[in-house]
């Protein structure tokens, strides 16, 4: 178990390791590079929000981490590979994937336009796409290592309103199956971690306050998630803990998807 007061933590094969957090500038992806930065890694953010991703950094680099921001947006593949080149440049190789940047909206299927299914798309799957592959020569030049991709518990059921949501995380967890299965001979683990029922910002902009308090009720373990609970778990597959742990999606959602079958 890892939170911000615990100090540095030792997981096997983290340490040195060179961790690149897209989406990382607040939210989950803020704290998962914290998490994976009090366990030793060097952590590069890469974000389209510069002002948040400096002051992470700035973070960082005051608890004796290695760290560097690069701004881009996952949906552009000339600005991701400009930071993957960057960021190998700077560490002399990528470890550890995390696509996490993801984007939300609630809008039923009658109201919601092609322009705004396509932009669902091509931040939350596209993007994952253009990531893996801009950094998967750095990470083989590495001899292999991992990617965590960032899912959701609404590719399982659904969430009323968000169809475009739905539909790309569903694209996020074939995606890992699929590049699981191509890259293991190389060396290369790929995983998923589907969060649900998290306190957090996003949440909080889509849905109403109503909405949330009867979410809880849902719940099996009676309690939202925290960005902890996520990031935990991705530090677990981002280790050598899980070395036998691929194509895998671990929800982590108090037992909601399933505690009501
Ligand atoms: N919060 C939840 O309850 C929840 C539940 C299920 C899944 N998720 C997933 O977890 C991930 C993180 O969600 P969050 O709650 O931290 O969201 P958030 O909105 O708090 O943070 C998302 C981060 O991604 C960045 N980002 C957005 N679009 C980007 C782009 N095109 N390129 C680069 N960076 C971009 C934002 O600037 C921000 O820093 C997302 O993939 C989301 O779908 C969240």
């Amino acid at each position: 178990m890892v939170n911000e007061n615990s100090g540095r933590y030792r997981l096997p094969g983290i340490e040195d390791k060179v961790a690149a957090v897209t989406g990382g500038a607040s939210g989950i992806g803020r704290v998962i590079s914290r998490t994976l930065g009090m366990l030793g890694a060097k952590i590069a953010v890469m974000d389209i929000d510069e002002e948040n991703g400096e002051k992470m950094i700035e973070e960082l680099m005051s608890r004796g981490n290695e760290a560097l921001f690069c701004k881009g947006d996952v949906s552009s593949e000339p600005e991701i590979n400009r930071c993957m080149n960057t960021i190998n440049t700077h560490f002399g190789g990528i470890d550890i994937l995390v696509n996490n940047a993801g984007i939300a909206r609630k809008t039923s299927l009658k109201e919601l336009t092609l322009k705004q299914w396509k932009k669902i798309i091509e931040v939350n799957l596209t993007g994952a796409y253009i990531c893996s592959k801009a950094a998967l020569q750095y990470i083989l030049n590495r001899g292999g290592g991992t990617i965590i991709m960032i899912s959701s518990g609404s590719a399982i059921t659904g969430t009323g309103g968000s169809v475009s949501y739905a539909a790309s995380k569903g694209g996020i967890n074939s995606l890992v199956r699929a590049l699981s299965r191509e890259l293991a001979p190389e060396g290369i683990r790929v995983n998923g971690v589907a969060p649900r029922s998290i306190k957090s910002e996003l949440l909080d902009r889509i849905f109403s306050k109503e909405y949330l308090s009867q979410m809880v009720k849902e719940i099996p373990l009676r309690r939202m998630g925290t960005y902890e609970d996520i990031a935990n778990v991705v530090a677990f597959l981002a280790s050598d803990l899980s070395s036998f742990i691929t194509g895998e999606i671990i929800l982590v959602d108090g037992g909601r998807t399933f505690g009501a079958l």
